[in-house]
């Protein structure tokens, strides 16, 4: 009996700490610059720091129209080698994991609350990168305090942007329409011109890291709009060839995508390789250090994985 008084006067505490409502980190921020580590290339000077925040109600579960919480984020930042860049981060807040894209890459995110801080781990797909934020907000509501570690191949790099919360209207540069990749960039030539210039880099990664591949590959240093790399060329063949297969087979919904074909290799495989293959591979990734797998090698290939929700 003692044994289960003692139980619920542990579970009233519990239950009542769980129903606490939690805080909204929803509004227009600006990071104050002096405050703030944002770690970039040397010559650039960030000017300024935008983030518009979103708290929604979605539907977390088709069958049973469970609905949970998500956060929708919208980071501007200005002044950077390509001027204005804008960055989407949007996550669920039930402790449940969800696939979406960051950076143009699928990304598997975990997030929860703990008491004024909203605590997010992103893990890449296919790839060593860990992405570990929190947000913590102070007790009057009007600052938030994002920090953030990356850690890619077992090396860290670490923000730390200090926010203030602004009116609505200071949101203003960040709503108006971004400026499309054909007039920022100059050499667009393919069905990617139309997107808008940020959303064109990130379909940048997704190449890159659906090929097992950096820009480099591609493309020549310090010389984006050069063509004169052959890979760069056949991309383009790619890209209308795959949009052509969505396009003639799947309504245009993206089905078919690089790495459909490719996953993370640059000649995708016509056929599954054999066991002295496999075996040698595995002792030439012994003798390379690195904490996980190469890609390209059927034991590090990822299952596909979900396509993000469009
Ligand atoms: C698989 C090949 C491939 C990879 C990898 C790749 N790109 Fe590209 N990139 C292209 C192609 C193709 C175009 C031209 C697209 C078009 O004409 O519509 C392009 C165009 C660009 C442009 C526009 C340049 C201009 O002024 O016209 C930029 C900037 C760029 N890429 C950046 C990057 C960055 C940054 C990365 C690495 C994160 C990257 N690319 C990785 C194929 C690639
Ligand atoms: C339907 C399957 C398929 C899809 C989808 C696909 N590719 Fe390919 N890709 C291939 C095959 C097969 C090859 C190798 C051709 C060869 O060996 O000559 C290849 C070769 C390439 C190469 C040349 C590699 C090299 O080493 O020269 C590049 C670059 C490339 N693809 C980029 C892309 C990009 C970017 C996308 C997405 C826009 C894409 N591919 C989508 C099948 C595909």
């Amino acid at each position: 009996m003692r044994k289960l008084l003692a139980l619920t006067a542990f579970a009233v505490p519990l239950l009542l700490r769980s129903q606490a409502p939690t805080p909204s980190i929803a509004g227009v921020w600006k990071a104050d610059l002096d405050k703030s580590i944002i770690p970039g290339p040397p010559n650039v000077k960030v000017t300024n720091y935008l983030s518009i925040i979103e708290e929604k109600q979605v539907v977390i579960n088709r069958r049973t129209q469970e609905k949970g919480p998500e956060i929708d984020e919208t980071t501007g930042v200005w002044g950077g080698p390509h001027g204005e860049e804008r960055m989407t981060l949007s996550f669920l807040v039930t402790g449940r994991s969800v696939v979406r894209p960051y950076q143009g890459v699928p990304t598997e995110f975990t997030a929860s609350w703990q008491g004024r801080t909203l605590s997010l781990m992103g893990e890449t797909a296919g790839r060593p990168q860990l992405i570990s934020r929190t947000y913590e907000l102070s007790p009057d509501g009007q600052t938030l305090t994002v920090h953030t570690i990356t850690t890619t191949n077992g090396r860290q790099q670490q923000s730390t942007v200090v926010m203030t919360k602004q009116p609505d209207s200071a949101a203003e540069p960040l709503r108006k329409p971004e400026e499309l990749a054909e007039t920022h960039f100059k050499n667009v030539k393919t069905n990617l011109k139309t997107m808008p210039a940020s959303a064109f880099i990130d379909q940048m990664r997704y190449f890159a890291w659906a090929l097992g591949k950096d820009c480099q590959f591609c493309h020549v240093q310090d010389d984006f709009a050069s063509d004169e790399k052959q890979e760069k060329k056949t991309a383009r063949d790619m890209i209308q060839m795959t949009a052509n297969i969505d396009a003639n087979n799947f309504k245009n919904r993206p089905e078919v995508q690089c790495f459909t074909c490719h996953e993370m290799h640059t000649h995708p495989l016509a056929y599954p390789q054999f066991a002295d293959q496999i075996a040698a591979m595995q002792q030439q990734q012994q003798n390379r250090p690195g904490p996980n797998a190469p890609a390209g090698q059927p034991g590090a290939t990822p299952p596909p994985p979900q396509h993000p929700p469009q």
